[in-house]
């Protein structure tokens, strides 16, 4: 089928997929024996992906107070298992700001260990115990965020966004302690006129300090496109779907693959690390649902030929739980999961409780797109990817670390809301908003 057929055939998914669909397995007997010892290792020892995890120091007053044991010990008991747990009720707070507001919020609070539970090594309440521990203890201490906004976010821009704005946007993201942001695509700019003015984005960003700013590359044309403006990572994006390969990228599957070698080839040669995508990891808009065997054909395909780390992308947002543990337990199968990262767009809402199973069954790269920005051209139906702020505030209140300063990312999220002129698309960022709001009243 030719892309313009394609486009014509192509239509959203009215309903979710459901579980009657996919292969059975006992998935909670394979996630609770992927998530021993889940937690990501500091220090990247197998090369490309070293720094990825590291970002500027959690310097900023909502970020986890890993260091506080007895704040830990209290609020995040199931990292505290090997240590005494026996200590007084304590209950701090942490302070969001935003801008010239900022507001305490109790780090209990969006947790599910409130004092009904009376979850303390005192309880009685043996079961609730085992239950929060079963649940939580394959949680890591660090998920490194990759934010997308520049890019899947801006890509999918009915009005060409100004690239002193795109500019200005990488900046406060940066400032918000992020360290890895994706900030544009050297692909066709008749294909995707939203992001023409890469080179001119990359030429403005590319010394910014201790961040890592990857770029998408299609080909050889746009690699060498790519290292000319100053990219110094670049992710390749192959699918899942061999209709959404065509509609894409205009060649099937093989041959995205083929051309994928040659861009890898390229890079090792620079020492260039590259970044590999699988789309439509779940369904498609023309296919339907996506067996997970072809998931995890195309990621170890992928992995096999370089890249540092896989990002599994549910591009219209039809995955649930039930529909993403299958598909990570057929690509875990092959690729491991230190070097796999996920990539929800939140069409349905429910890139929370996806990114949650993923975290669960170990992995700690989540990509995410700052104020819910994105989709994808060819996608039709895709809605934003999950909002940078609200996978920021749900990592806050499991105690697991992101570096990430909220009040600082709000801020950046609402910049680029206001410049295109519509509510921010993160649950966070309205509510806190609305508190703010509501208080300056008082
Ligand atoms: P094509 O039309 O098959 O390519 O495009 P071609 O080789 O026949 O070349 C056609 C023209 O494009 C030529 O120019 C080339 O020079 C030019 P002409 O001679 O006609 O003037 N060209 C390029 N120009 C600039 N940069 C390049 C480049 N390559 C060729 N790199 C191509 C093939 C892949 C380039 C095209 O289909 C394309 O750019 N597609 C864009 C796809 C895209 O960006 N999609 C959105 C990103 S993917 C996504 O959002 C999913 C993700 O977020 C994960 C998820 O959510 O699942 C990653
Ligand atoms: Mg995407």
């Amino acid at each position: 089928m030719l892309r313009s057929e394609i486009e014509i055939t192509m239509s959203s998914l009215e309903e979710p997929l459901g579980l009657d669909k996919l292969p059975s397995m006992n998935t909670i007997d394979r996630i609770q024996r992927f998530s021993s010892g889940a937690c990501r290792p500091r220090v990247d020892n197998l090369g490309m992906g070293n720094c990825w995890i590291e970002g500027p120091s959690c310097s900023t007053s909502n970020s986890c107070d890993e260091d506080n044991e007895e704040y830990t010990a209290e609020t995040f008991p199931w990292r505290m298992q090997t240590r005494d747990l026996s200590r007084g009720d304590s209950f701090k707070q942490k302070t969001v700001t935003n801008g010239r507001n900022s507001m305490k919020f109790g780090a209990i609070d969006n947790s599910f260990y409130a004092s009904d539970y009376q979850y303390s090594p005192k309880s009685t309440n043996k079961n609730v115990q085992d239950m929060a521990y079963k649940f939580m203890k394959g949680i890591p201490l660090f998920v490194k965020i990759v934010e997308v906004g520049p890019r899947d976010g801006l890509q999918n821009e009915k009005n060409i966004v100004p690239t002193d704005v795109k500019i200005e946007l990488i900046h406060r993201l940066a400032s918000s302690g992020l360290s890895v942001i994706e900030a544009t695509s050297f692909v066709s700019p008749k294909w995707v006129p939203q992001l023409a003015d890469a080179k001119e984005v990359m030429q403005a960003v590319r010394n910014l300090g201790g961040i890592r700013l990857p770029v998408l590359t299609p080909n050889l044309k746009g690699f060498e496109a790519a290292i000319a403006a100053g990219a110094r990572v670049v992710a390749v994006f192959a699918s899942a779907s061999e209709s959404f390969s065509k509609s894409n990228i205009n060649c099937c599957i093989e041959e995205s693959l083929a051309r994928y070698r040659a861009v890898t080839c390229a890079a090792k040669e620079l020492s260039i690390p590259v970044r590999g995508y699988v789309s439509c990891v779940v369904g498609c808009p023309v296919e339907g649902p996506i067996p997970p065997s072809k998931v995890a054909y195309v990621a170890k395909a992928l992995f096999d030929m370089g890249c540092f780390e896989i990002s599994l992308g549910d591009t219209i947002g039809v995955g649930t739980p039930g529909t993403v543990v299958p598909m990570l337990l057929a690509v875990m199968a092959v690729v491991p999961a230190e070097k796999l990262a996920v990539h929800f767009h939140d069409t349905y809402g429910q890139s929370l409780p996806n990114i949650l199973v993923s975290i669960q069954m170990g992995i700690s790269a989540v990509d995410s797109s700052v104020s819910g920005l994105g989709g994808c051209p060819y996608a039709k139906g895709a809605s934003g990817n999950v909002a940078t702020e609200d996978v920021v505030y749900m990592l806050n209140g499991l105690g697991v670390k992101t570096n990430v300063d909220l009040g600082k990312l709000m801020s950046a999220g609402d910049f680029i809301s206001k410049h295109l002129g519509r509510p921010s698309g993160s649950k966070t960022a309205v509510a806190f908003s609305r508190v703010t709001a509501d208080a300056s009243k008082i």
